[in-house]
């Protein structure tokens, strides 16, 4: 039987990431890799890579070439005519990004000598996992001094609306539409709803958004939740809060959504329907119950802050855990624990976990908000400020947005930074690293910012919060 220092389940952004970490450490690292389903794809990078992070940001890239050019040349003095768009080509460009980027990491695993094992990985008695295919057959065992499962998380499926992969998609169905739906309707505005939903948008999609909940991006900055709002759907995206999805009918057409809001009830037709109503964590097949491995109520794996399970010598990371279902937080823990195994100490600050949404603007904050600042009795002082009043944002031509700090009142800690505004993704990873380093608002005031960037409005926003912004 294979010996190994490590055995890890799952090639996502958590397991893969992991597996180089203990490879780079000296452990025998093994990887065992494979989708729950028959499946063209590579196991390689898991949801994000496949079906998840990159697929949706090379369509959001596309699609927001094909918008600017059509609505947004004409400011810049730039005639164009005959703009057309080629869906499979478009398609065909997200397909290669995904292929390099799995070919990069099994050149990755061979460059560490981790060993890829293709299949099913389940626990069995003693620290060991088999390696099994899709029926259940065994080919391999493989005996581990530690595991760490890495088995992230499938999408929640609704009894109203069935996914059938024709008319009711899930996420993965909606990257890969063989044409642009006229009709398309979104079940659920939350990360993936708003993504894909702006991305058929752009292409030309009519897309409504049907959301339960009645306030918007609930998990955001109220005030920032709100301005992104009013810009989406001003570019025409049809929001509809409160609504509450009773069910669903195919037709020769389309598909009928039925839903009440405001105590009326609603139907809607659509070509397609996508259902992106948060995820849920795969642990089928992972033999769990058998091996004793404690879940909690809502089937993830229960772990330690170590990430350390209720079984001796076995870890678990990233979307099968409680926690934000982020790659960069599943790839942070997977460090962290190839690290501890390794006898180093390592840690996660899961308070500083960024979050980003990558709508145009892009929606993206790091800590804490002001509403739950101030509903935990914090005392703070906020400091805004507009991109309509940044040089850079002017130039070009992407004026809608702002940066808003929260800061500690008596100390000026940064305790949050929220950001509605282009690039704010790249933004926030300067507000991320002066959290990190427990910055203040005046640190941030007296950090030289170039001229003309976007960065520059964390910089007026730290002064603002001083009352001392120099543009605004
Ligand atoms: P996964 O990436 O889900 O990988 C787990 C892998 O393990 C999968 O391939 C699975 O099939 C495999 N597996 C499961 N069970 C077994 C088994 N028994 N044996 C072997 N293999 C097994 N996050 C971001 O941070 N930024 C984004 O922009 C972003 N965009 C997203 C867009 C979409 C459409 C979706 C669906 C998700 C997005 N996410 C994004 C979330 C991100 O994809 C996940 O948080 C991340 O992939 C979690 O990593 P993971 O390693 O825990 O699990
Ligand atoms: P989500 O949790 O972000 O949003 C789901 C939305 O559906 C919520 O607003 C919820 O209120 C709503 N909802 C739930 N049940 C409903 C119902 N029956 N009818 C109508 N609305 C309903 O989940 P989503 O969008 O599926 O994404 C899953 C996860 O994937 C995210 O939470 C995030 O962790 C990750 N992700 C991250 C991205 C990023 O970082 N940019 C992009 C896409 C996904």
């Amino acid at each position: 039987m294979p010996q190994f220092d490590v055995v890890i389940i799952g090639a996502g952004p958590g397991g893969y990431v992991a597996a180089i970490r203990c490879a780079q450490l000296g452990l025998k690292t093994a990887c065992v890799a494979g989708w729950p389903t028959a499946s063209s794809l590579s196991p390689l990078g898991g949801t994000c890579l496949n079906i998840g992070c990159i697929p949706s940001k090379a369509l959001l890239d596309s699609s927001h070439h094909f918008d600017n050019i059509r609505q947004h040349a004409a400011v810049h003095g730039i005639n164009v005519s005959g703009v057309g768009l080629d869906l499979d080509i478009m398609l065909a460009r997200k397909d290669a990004v995904v292929a390099t980027l799995t070919q990069g990491i099994a050149g990755l695993f061979r460059k560490h000598r981790v060993e890829l094992f293709r299949g099913r990985g389940r626990l069995q008695g003693g620290n060991n996992v088999t390696v099994t295919d899709l029926n259940g057959n065994v080919s391999e065992t493989l005996h581990a001094r530690n595991i760490i499962i890495a088995t992230g998380a499938e999408p929640v499926s609704l009894p109203q609306a069935p996914v059938d992969g024709q008319r009711i998609v899930d996420s993965t169905g909606a990257l890969s539409f063989d044409e642009v739906p006229a009709r398309l309707g979104v079940v659920g505005a939350g990360a993936i709803g708003l993504e894909l939903g702006s991305v058929w948008r752009r292409l030309g999609s009519q897309v409504v958004l049907l959301e339960a909940m009645d306030n918007f991006l609930a998990a955001a900055d109220a005030e920032i939740a709100q301005e992104a709002r009013r810009t989406l759907v001003k570019q025409g995206l049809d929001l509809r809060l409160g609504a509450r999805l009773t069910g669903t009918r195919v037709t020769a057409s389309g598909v009928e959504v039925q839903f009440e809001r405001g105590g009326k009830a609603e139907v809607i037709e659509f070509d397609r329907l996508i259902v992106a109503v948060g995820r849920k964590p795969h642990t089928a097949g992972l033999g769990a119950a058998a091996a004793g491995l404690q879940l909690d109520d809502r089937g993830r794996i229960v772990v330690d802050v170590a990430c350390r399970t209720n079984l001796p010598q076995v870890y678990a990371i990233g979307d099968v855990i409680a926690g934000p279902m982020l790659a960069h937080r599943a790839s942070e823990e997977g460090v962290a624990v190839a690290e501890r195994i390794a006898g180093k100490v390592a840690q996660v600050d899961h308070a500083l976990v960024p979050w980003v949404i990558y709508t145009w603007p892009e929606v993206a904050w790091v800590g804490k908000t002001e509403h739950e600042l101030k509903a935990a009795g914090r005392s703070i002082r906020t400091g805004k400020f507009r991109l309509q009043a940044n040089g850079r944002a002017r130039a070009m031509e992407a004026v809608d947005g702002l940066v808003k700090i929260v800061a500690d009142a008596a100390t000026d800690e940064v305790l949050g930074v929220h950001i509605f505004g282009a690039a704010a993704s790249e933004l926030i990873a300067e507000a991320a690293l002066a959290m990190a380093f427990s910055a203040s608002s005046e640190d941030i005031a007296r950090t030289i910012h170039a001229h003309p960037t976007l960065a520059e409005a964390l910089h007026e926003a730290a002064l603002a919060v001083d009352g001392r912004a120099l543009h605004s």
